[in-house]
């Protein structure tokens, strides 16, 4: 459900005095996902997933974020696509923001779009919000995420196989809310803080992960994606613990390390482990 402008007005102000007086600025991007992160939560190790995924199908992929906010996780994978776009329906997150937009994010809705590109991104669709068939239209690789038990569409649905795609790989990792939860129960209430016994068992109920699904709609595509990413996952394990962005710190603190399980999880799952179709 998109926002009224009001609640955004209002929560940019919050969003404003935070950034200003915290002592936990880095806290900020999982308190306020709409104006500093990403509705998904990401280790540079996503990053470095998505572009390997990208540059299998071909090495000069035309990327295309869809519903990229302002851009914060595009602005990542431009790093290692620098012909990588965003489409964003609603722009006037930059009128909160007070910045210019970059050329790179263009305002429009997915559904004007029609020019064919290699690989769609879709981080997060917000509930009841369904544009899977703008995204199908034009993408010969879909990477969507989503929270598990779905919250898009009517009937909540985020997958794309109804679009005649089939999935290549999946991951998960915990989504924003349960990092939220966890600073919230840790810096931010006074109870809490100060009970690590009830602490730790709110931390047992998290479970509202997020889903990264891998489409394409060829075999040949599927094949070639697969052996790339596999090959990439043989040396991701040193990666994931040198190349870091700062805040992925934050994931660690709070008990989401990269594969990790949490006790919600089935038994033979991790965080950020790849399962293959
Ligand atoms: C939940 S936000 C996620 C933004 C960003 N990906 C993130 O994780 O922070 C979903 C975004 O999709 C945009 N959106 C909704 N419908 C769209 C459409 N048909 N075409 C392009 N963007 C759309 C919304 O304006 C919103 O910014």
């Amino acid at each position: 459900m998109p926002f009224d402008s009001q609640d955004l007005l209002n929560a940019f102000q919050e969003y404003l005095k935070f950034a200003r007086s915290s002592d936990y600025r880095n806290h900020a991007r999982y308190i306020f996902p709409f104006f500093e992160g990403t509705y998904f939560t990401y280790r540079k190790i996503d990053v470095l997933r998505i572009v390997t995924i990208a540059k299998a199908i071909t090495s000069d992929p035309q990327y295309l974020d869809i519903g990229c906010g302002y851009g914060d996780f595009l602005n990542k994978v431009i790093q290692y696509i620098p012909s990588a776009i965003g489409v964003e329906k609603d722009a006037t997150i930059y009128y909160y923001l007070n910045t210019p937009k970059p050329e790179y994010i263009i305002s429009l809705p997915i559904e004007c779009v029609t020019q064919p590109i290699d690989v769609a991104f879709v981080g997060w669709m917000e509930p009841g919000v369904d544009f899977r068939l703008g995204v199908a239209d034009t993408a010969k690789c879909v990477i969507t995420t989503f929270d598990e038990g779905g919250q898009c569409g009517i009937n909540g649905g985020c997958e794309y196989e109804e679009f005649g795609y089939s999935r290549v790989a999946w991951w998960r990792t915990p989504s924003w809310i349960d990092v939220n939860h966890e600073l919230m129960n840790s810096y931010y209430s006074r109870q809490l803080a100060n009970d690590s016994l009830l602490r730790n068992s709110l931390r047992d109920l998290r479970s509202a992960h997020n889903l990264w699904y891998v489409y394409v709609r060829d075999e040949y595509l599927k094949n070639r994606i697969k052996f790339r990413l596999m090959n990439w996952l043989k040396k991701e394990g040193p990666t994931s613990q040198e190349e870091k962005f700062e805040f992925e710190q934050i994931l660690d603190e709070c008990g989401f390390q990269y594969k990790t399980r949490l006790p919600s999880m089935h038994s033979s799952e991790k965080l950020w482990e790849v399962y293959f179709d």
